[in-house]
C-alpha cells in the first residue's frame, strides 16, 4: 500500500494511474477503522483495479468540539487493517493539506431541505462540512466509484446531492450494507468510547428497528415509537429522534405508507456518547 500525505503527490500518482484504462473506488473514512469500514474496501476491490482510502478526522463536519476531541484516533492499527485489506493507497493528509487557505477558502454548499431534518436538525453545520471535505476530496481522487456506508443514511443523500451541485456525473455511488456486531449494534468508531455497561445495552437500538419493521403492517407508528422510546430509556438510553421517512427523498412520514420505500432512522445518546442507525423497511 503506497500512502500519500501531499496532495500533489497524490494527483501526480492518479493522473498517471487515469492515463491507463483503470477504474478507481474511493473509500473516504475519518480512521479508527473497523469491519464496518473494511467492508467498503473489500466491495471497491472487488469492482476497481485500483482502491484509495482516505483517513481524514475532518474538524469541519463536528459541531460539538467535544465530540471532535475525543474521536478515537488509531492510525498504526488502521495502516494494518488496510493493508491486510489489500488497499492500493491510503491518503493520509494534515488539515493544512485539505483546508490550505484555513476558513476562508472553505466552500460552503446548500443542501436546503436535506439539511433541516435529522442529522441536519440535531448537528447544525454538520452536512456542510462533510460537503466541504467530500467535495475536496473527490477532486484531489478523481474516482470512477465512490464506496459510502448505508450507516450514515443521510449522508449519502447528502454526497449524492453534492455531486448534482458540482455537476460530476461520472462517479458511481455504491451505498453498503450495514455492518453490525453479533447483537446487531452497527459498528462505529464512536462505539470504542462505550463503557462496557453501556456497551451490554447499545443492541437495543437495533432491537428497536426491527421491532419497527416487524409491526409496520399491525400497528400505527405512532405506537411503536412510543414503545421503543420507552425500551431505549428503560436501558438508560436517551432517545433523540425515532424517524420514518420516505426513502427516496426523505420526506418525514406521521404513519406507515405501504406504497412506499421507508426508512426508520434512530439517534439515541448512551451517557456522553451519541449513535445513530437506520433501517430499509
Ligand atoms: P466515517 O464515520 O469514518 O465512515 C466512513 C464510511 O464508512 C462512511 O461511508 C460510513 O457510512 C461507513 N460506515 C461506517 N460504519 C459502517 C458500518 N457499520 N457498516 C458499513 N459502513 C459503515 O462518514 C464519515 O466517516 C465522514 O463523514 C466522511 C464521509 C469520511 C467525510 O468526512
Amino acid at each position: 500500500m503506497i500512502i500519500f500525505k501531499k496532495v500533489d503527490d497524490i494527483k501526480n500518482y492518479i493522473s498517471e494511474v487515469h492515463k491507463s484504462s483503470t477504474n478507481i473506488g474511493f473509500v473516504p473514512t475519518m480512521g479508527a477503522l473497523h469491519i464496518g469500514h473494511i467492508s467498503l474496501i473489500n466491495k471497491a476491490k472487488k469492482e476497481n483495479d485500483i482502491v484509495v482510502c482516505s483517513i481524514f478526522l475532518n474538524p469541519t463536519q463536528f459541531n460539538d468540539k467535544n465530540d471532535f476531541e475525543k474521536y478515537p484516533i488509531s492510525t498504526p492499527a488502521d495502516i494494518d487493517l488496510l493493508i491486510k485489506a489489500n488497499c492500493d493507497i491510503l491518503f493520509l493528509p494534515s488539515v493544512e493539506e485539505i483546508y490550505p487557505d484555513g476558513e476562508a477558502g472553505i466552500k460552503s454548499y446548500d443542501f436546503g431541505y436535506l439539511d433541516t431534518i435529522l442529522e441536519g436538525a440535531g448537528r447544525p453545520g454538520h452536512f456542510k462540512g462533510v460537503g466541504q471535505v467530500v467535495g475536496r476530496l473527490l477532486d484531489i481522487v478523481q474516482p470512477d466509484s465512490l464506496y459510502l456506508g448505508q450507516k450514515d443514511y443521510q449522508q449519502c443523500m447528502v454526497i449524492k446531492q453534492l455531486l448534482v451541485l458540482l455537476k460530476i456525473n461520472n462517479i458511481k455511488v455504491h451505498i453498503c450494507t450495514t455492518y453490525r456486531e453479533d447483537d446487531g449494534l452497527a459498528m462505529s468508531s464512536r462505539n470504542r468510547r462505550l463503557t462496557e455497561s453501556q456497551r451490554s445495552v447499545a443492541g437495543v437500538i437495533y432491537q428497536c428497528l426491527v421491532s419497527i419493521k416487524t409491526k409496520q403492517n399491525t400497528d400505527s407508528f405512532a405506537t411503536v415509537k412510543m414503545q421503543c422510546e420507552e425500551l431505549l430509556t428503560e436501558k438508560g438510553l436517551l432517545p433523540e429522534y425515532i424517524q420514518l421517512a420516505d426513502a427516496e427523498t426523505l420526506r418525514i412520514l406521521n404513519d406507515f405508507e405501504p406504497a412506499t420505500n421507508m426508512i426508520v432512522f434512530i439517534a439515541a445518546k448512551i451517557g456522553a456518547i451519541r449513535l445513530i442507525d437506520n433501517m430499509l423497511l
